[in-house]
């Protein structure tokens, strides 16, 4: 177990899988079913946005560290084929720098039951990598963009790759990955007068933007409460610019809750994982680039299938440590409680 258990009781791991009802799905005490898997596939990024990681980077994880293709494609089987999940989700880091991307994604939707992949990339390289990934089967892509002013790009992520991002949009729109969906960050005094350009921006390439809370999840542990623009000032700002709707459309698991935006049919979404958590309705269950399960992206402890898998587990073995994994799921990431750890792993290294 490489977690760090900082030994508070939120998130419990209990190995009392006695009232677990007989079914191979993942599913927990609170009544969720995972049924989206998110791999984290590497934890390096090419970018260093200044709310996800120190401008050193960090000490990233080793090769031998990594889980391999085979050691991948086997866990991403074992979800799909045998513990009922439906969407298969690639992140990182930044997914795009590792080598066997294609590879992989190819072997996840060559599986029997056929998942739907989708991709969440700084879009960096995402303009060569459109169509071999269209080719492999990927389906959707999620691109993050926090700022239109190349300035504010260069210090917000401290490269100066704006163009390559915005190459990476449209040629996931040209190959149709759709919908093609842009993921932004507002930070104050940074970039937050920008959320009605951003939102015009991406409506005008047909490109469905989402407005992200910031989490407590820097590598830095900068993170502060008071400084995070909430979902409430978001909507404040758009409304002041256009009409928003509640989109009436099934929210399901769907962490964004949407607007139609002037009567629609575009539409925005905010994600407010911090001030209207979701949790209630999650149906994820994550696995990090060197192969520790989490249930949660606030998870405080993870399962080790890395060190199982090298010591010649069979497959009935990984699966009752998903199964388990997941039954002992906290009902929530508890937030906005005084109890709340941050979790020892950053989000680059957990997947977002
Ligand atoms: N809070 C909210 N969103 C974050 N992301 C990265 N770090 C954080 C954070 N601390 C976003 C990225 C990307 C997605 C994977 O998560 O901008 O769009
Ligand atoms: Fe890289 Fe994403 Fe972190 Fe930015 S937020 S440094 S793109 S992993």
């Amino acid at each position: 177990m490489t977690g760090v258990d900082l030994g508070i009781p939120l998130v419990r791991r209990t190995t009392d899988t006695s009232a677990r009802p007989d079914t191979s799905q993942l599913v927990d005490r609170f009544g969720r079913v995972a049924t989206d898997m998110r791999v984290s596939l590497i934890d390096k990024c090419n970018l260093r946005c200044t709310y996800c990681m120190p401008a050193d980077g960090l000490p990233w994880l080793k090769r031998a560290e990594l889980l391999d293709t085979a050691e991948m494609n086997r866990l991403i089987r074992i979800a799909v084929e045998e513990l009922g999940v439906t969407t298969v989700r690639f992140t990182g880091g930044e997914p795009l720098l590792r080598q066997d991307l294609v590879d992989i994604i190819g072997a996840t939707a060559a599986l029997p039951s056929r998942p739907t992949t989708s991709l969440t990339t700084n879009g960096i390289n995402l303009g060569s990598f459109a169509e071999p990934l269209v080719r492999a089967g990927l389906n959707r892509v999620n691109v993050s963009l926090d700022t239109l002013d190349r300035e504010v790009f260069k210090q917000l992520t401290r490269r100066d790759r704006f163009d390559d991002v915005l190459d990476g949009l449209a040629a996931a729109k040209k190959m149709r990955l759709e919908p093609v969906k842009v993921n932004a960050v507002l930070m104050r005094g940074i970039n937050d007068h920008e959320a009605g350009d951003l939102l015009r921006f991406c409506i005008e390439r047909g490109y469905q933007l989402r407005f992200i809370e910031q989490m407590p999840l820097d590598a830095q542990h900068d993170w502060e409460r008071d400084k995070m623009i909430t979902a409430a000032e978001i909507l404040d700002r758009l409304s002041a610019e256009f009409s928003l709707t509640p989109d009436v459309a099934e929210r399901g698991s769907a962490p964004a809750e949407r607007w139609l935006v002037d009567g629609g049919p575009a539409t925005v979404g905010v994600i407010a994982s911090v001030t209207r958590p979701f949790c209630a309705a999650c149906d994820r269950t994550r696995l990090t680039a060197d192969g520790q399960l989490r249930s949660c992206l606030f998870s405080t402890t993870e399962t080790d299938l890395r060190g199982p898998m090298r010591a010649g587990a069979d497959d009935a073995e990984l699966i009752r440590l998903w199964q388990e994994t997941m039954w002992a799921k906290a009902a929530g990431h508890g937030m906005d409680s005084g109890e709340f750890a941050q979790p020892s792993r950053p989000m680059s290294a957990i997947g977002g």
